[in-house]
């Protein structure tokens, strides 16, 4: 009598596990200097976690078998290079995010831009434009988006051209109302809003005073001279020797005594940054820069 065995599935034992994440690790660094090589961009700084689940969602949306194979395809393929660019970067946005923020921008930054005749504003990081359309009202509430250029920049290229529109990715709802009111908004947020086919734009002299720009925080240079600099759930991603160099580059980019808002669940707590920049208000994450030196 023959007996047939199930075939078996090759059990790993622990010397194989930390073999095939060896192999793994040396394929990522490859990739890393492959992007870095072809496309200018450091990923050496961003959290190695993230940047993994990120490279092997892509291995599995590029329909190749390793991450080996995806190299020769991120440096031919102009569309891989930028379906890489979308998968590296987490672009969700939405408008008056983290209301706590606003709330205490109008009453304690607020006068401060108000001392300026004009006032330049920094937005890092600003995906597809919501927190930029935010600030423009806020400014335009106070009477001050007259005199202020807003800069909003991204890595990313696509979020940019679709920042540029002024057109919301999704219908203003309930809750776009609430975080605003919850901002100490003085009016309605659709009176911001022109809709055309469920669709919502900007108005135009609001849009006027925002310009989207291409920037990479972790290889650029400091992008204008500005009274507030603002960057929101980007630092989020580096580790921590780079949120450093990004803090370091955001403060050498604010004038003395200018205005600096990280994200909610950012913190400055482990940063050397710390001692040149004073807390205003620790729950809306804003802080002042106290000397006028370059660090
Ligand atoms: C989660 S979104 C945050 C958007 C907005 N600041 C907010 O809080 O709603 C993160 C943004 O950071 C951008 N980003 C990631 N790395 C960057 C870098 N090195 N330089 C500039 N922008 C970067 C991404 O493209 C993405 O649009």
């Amino acid at each position: 009598m023959v007996i047939t065995l199930a075939k078996e599935t090759p059990i790993l034992d622990e010397q194989d596990i930390t073999e095939a994440l060896r192999t793994e690790n040396i394929e990522i660094d490859l990739l890393i200097t492959a992007i870095k090589e072809k496309l200018g961009y450091d990923l050496s700084g961003y959290a190695r976690a993230s940047i993994k689940r990120r490279i092997k969602q892509l291995v599995i949306d590029e329909n190749v078998k390793s991450i080996s194979e995806l190299i020769p395809k991120l440096l031919y393929s102009a569309q891989c290079q930028a379906n890489f660019i979308n998968r590296l970067t987490v672009n969700i946005s939405e408008l008056f995010r983290h209301p706590t923020s606003f709330l205490s921008l109008r009453e304690s930054v607020l006068p401060y831009l108000e001392s300026f005749p004009r006032r330049d504003i920094w937005i890092a990081g600003c995906a597809t434009g919501e927190e930029a359309y935010s600030m423009a009202i806020l400014l335009e509430e106070a009477g001050l988006l007259k005199n202020t250029q807003i800069h909003a920049t991204d890595i990313n290229t696509d979020v940019l051209k679709q920042a540029k529109t002024g057109v919301l990715t999704k219908a203003l709802n309930k809750e776009d109302a609430t975080r605003y009111q919850a901002s100490g908004g003085t009016s309605s947020l659709s009176n911001y809003f022109s809709t055309a086919y469920n669709k919502h734009k900007l108005s135009q002299h609001l849009l006027d005073h925002i310009s989207f720009s291409h920037h990479n925080i972790l290889q650029d240079k400091v992008f204008c001279s500005a009274q507030l600099v603002m960057c929101r759930n980007v630092m989020i991603y580096f580790d921590l020797n780079t949120q450093n160099n990004a803090l370091t580059l955001f403060h050498n980019s604010l004038v003395q005594n200018g205005y600096l808002v990280i994200g909610e669940k950012e913190s400055l707590l482990n940063s050397p940054l710390i001692n040149l920049l004073k807390t205003i208000d620790e729950p809306a994450k804003i802080y002042q820069r106290k000397s006028s030196e370059h660090v």
